[in-house]
């Protein structure tokens, strides 16, 4: 007997009507189209609109994905910041290429950024650091991201210890900590349609250009 209370993955249907993605109303420069559909995203009031999954590859072949933050992006590419020893940065320093994927769930809209990664300059990264909140600055050193911790406490107490340390000298940017900036040869807006019949425009690099291209839903 189906249990009412509870929805199964199967019965979660939706049509998508609220948009068309056309040739003829994107820009040829696909950073461009980025701007003009991240502007959409935030005026929508998406709560997270910079939120991305992150796919990296480790040096056996497996994938692994996880969502971070967008910091910045223009014609070099697209930049967020994490733990360079943390797992995806182990990943990234053995196999420089990643995926980058966006979903902006009430505009019914998904971007997919493919390319090679490379780190920000120490300047980027230092001027990005010391912007953010000192709890945040504090929580890059506590944190020996993905390895694992006895404790919740540990970590607590890790942090005690480390503003008490920095309090009066301001927190350094650690070695271990910083950006990396993904640079794409392949972008793709995808605009959800009625009967799974979405629009797909593929952008890829061809030296200093961009060819477009439809794809099939
Ligand atoms: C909304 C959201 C934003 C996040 N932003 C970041 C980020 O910008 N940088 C980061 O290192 N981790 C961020 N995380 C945590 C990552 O998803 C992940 O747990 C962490 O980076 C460890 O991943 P790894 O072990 O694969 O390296 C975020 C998580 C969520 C849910």
């Amino acid at each position: 007997m189906p249990d009412p209370t509870k929805n199964v993955p199967q019965d979660l249907r939706r049509e998508y009507t609220k948009d068309a993605l056309l040739e003829s109303n994107v820009l040829p420069d696909p950073i461009a189209q980025f701007d003009r559909w991240f502007n959409d995203a935030t005026l929508a009031g998406l709560p997270e609109a910079n939120a991305m999954t992150l796919a990296t590859v480790d040096t056996s072949g497996a994938p692994s994905a996880r969502i971070v933050l967008l910091k910045g992006f223009d014609q070099r590419g697209f930049v967020f910041f994490t733990n360079y020893s943390s797992r995806k940065g182990r990943d990234l320093a053995a196999n420089p290429r990643a995926a980058l994927c966006f979903f902006w769930e009430s505009l019914e809209r998904q971007v997919r950024i493919e390319g090679t990664v490379e780190k920000t300059t120490r300047q980027e990264s230092e001027d990005y650091f010391h912007s953010r909140p000192i709890g945040s600055q504090i929580g890059a050193w506590v944190s020996q991201q993905s390895e694992a911790i006895e404790s919740r406490e540990a970590l607590d107490r890790r942090a005690e210890e480390l503003l008490a340390k920095f309090v009066n000298t301001g927190v350094p940017l650690p070695d271990f900590w910083g950006g990396f900036r993904v640079v794409p040869h392949t972008i793709e807006f995808w605009q959800g349609r009625p009967s799974r019949l979405h629009d797909r425009l593929q952008y890829v690099r061809e030296g200093d250009r961009w060819k477009i291209r439809r794809l099939c839903p």
